[in-house]
C-alpha cells in the first residue's frame, strides 16, 4: 500500500490527540483542577467564617469534597474565654473530641488542610484531626487566616504532624480581629480580592493550570 503525505498527517493528528487525553490532566467536570476532583478533601476548621471564605473558594475551583471539622464540646462564645481555654489546651496537650466523622480518608490522594492562627499556633482541633486520620503518602495542602500576625507556627505543625505526607507551600491571608469585634472580614470585594489571590497560589504549586 502506498502511503501518502495526507495518510501520515490523519495519524499523528490521531497519535497526538491520544496522548493528551492519556496525560495528567483531570477528568473534572467542573473547576480546571490539575487532580482527579473525586481525591481532593478540603477540610477547614473556622469559627467566624473567614477560613470558611477561603475554603470556599478553594473548593469552588478543585471541586472537591468539603468538610468542616466540628467539636464534641463546642469553644465558648465568649473571644476570651476561648483564648484562655486555648492557651490552656497547648500548654497541656489537649486533643478536643471531634465530632466530624471523615468517610474513608484513604481515598483522597490530596488534603487541603484551613485553619485559622490562635495564640500564634495550629488550633487543638486541627491537631486533632490530624493525630486521628493517616495522611501517609498523601499531598497536604494548607491554608490559615489570621488578624494580621501571620500563621505563627501552624505550617511547621503541619510538617511534624504529617512526616510521610508530600507538603506543597501553604496560603495565608489576613481574616478579621474578633479581639477588636471584625469577625466575617473575607467578604465583598475583600473576597474577590482573596479569590485572585488563592488562583494565583493554586496556579504556583501547580494544582491549577
Ligand atoms: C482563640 C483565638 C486566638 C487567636 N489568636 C490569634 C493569634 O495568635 N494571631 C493572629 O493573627 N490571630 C489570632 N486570632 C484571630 C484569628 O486567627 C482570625 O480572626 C481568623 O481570621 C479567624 O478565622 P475564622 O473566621 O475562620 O475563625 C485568634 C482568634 C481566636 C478565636
Amino acid at each position: 500500500m502506498k502511503i501518502t503525505i495526507s495518510m501520515i498527517h490523519i495519524l499523528l493528528t490521531f497519535l497526538i490527540s491520544s496522548c493528551s487525553l492519556s496525560g495528567t490532566k483531570s477528568n473534572n467536570v467542573k473547576g480546571d483542577s490539575t487532580i482527579d476532583s473525586s481525591k481532593i478533601l478540603v477540610v477547614y476548621l473556622s469559627r467566624t467564617n473567614n477560613t470558611k471564605a477561603i475554603a470556599e473558594i478553594i473548593n469552588n475551583i478543585v471541586d472537591g469534597k468539603l468538610v468542616a471539622l466540628e467539636l464534641e464540646k463546642p469553644y465558648p462564645e465568649n473571644y476570651q474565654a476561648t483564648v484562655q481555654q486555648v492557651v490552656n489546651e497547648n500548654e497541656t496537650g489537649y486533643l478536643p473530641q471531634l465530632k466530624t466523622k471523615i468517610d474513608s480518608i484513604e481515598k483522597y490522594d490530596v488534603v487541603f488542610v484551613g485553619f485559622p492562627t490562635w495564640d500564634m499556633k495550629m488550633p487543638p482541633p486541627v491537631k486533632s484531626f490530624l493525630h486521628q486520620y493517616n495522611l501517609t503518602g498523601k499531598t497536604v495542602i494548607p491554608f490559615n487566616t489570621n488578624a494580621g500576625y501571620g500563621v505563627g507556627n501552624g505550617f511547621q505543625t503541619i510538617a511534624e504532624l504529617c512526616p510521610n505526607s508530600k507538603i506543597l507551600e501553604g496560603f495565608e491571608i489576613k481574616g478579621g480581629v474578633e479581639r477588636d469585634g471584625i469577625k466575617l472580614a473575607i467578604k465583598d470585594e475583600k473576597a474577590k480580592e482573596a479569590e485572585t489571590k488563592v488562583r494565583k497560589w493554586l496556579q504556583k504549586i501547580k494544582v491549577v493550570e
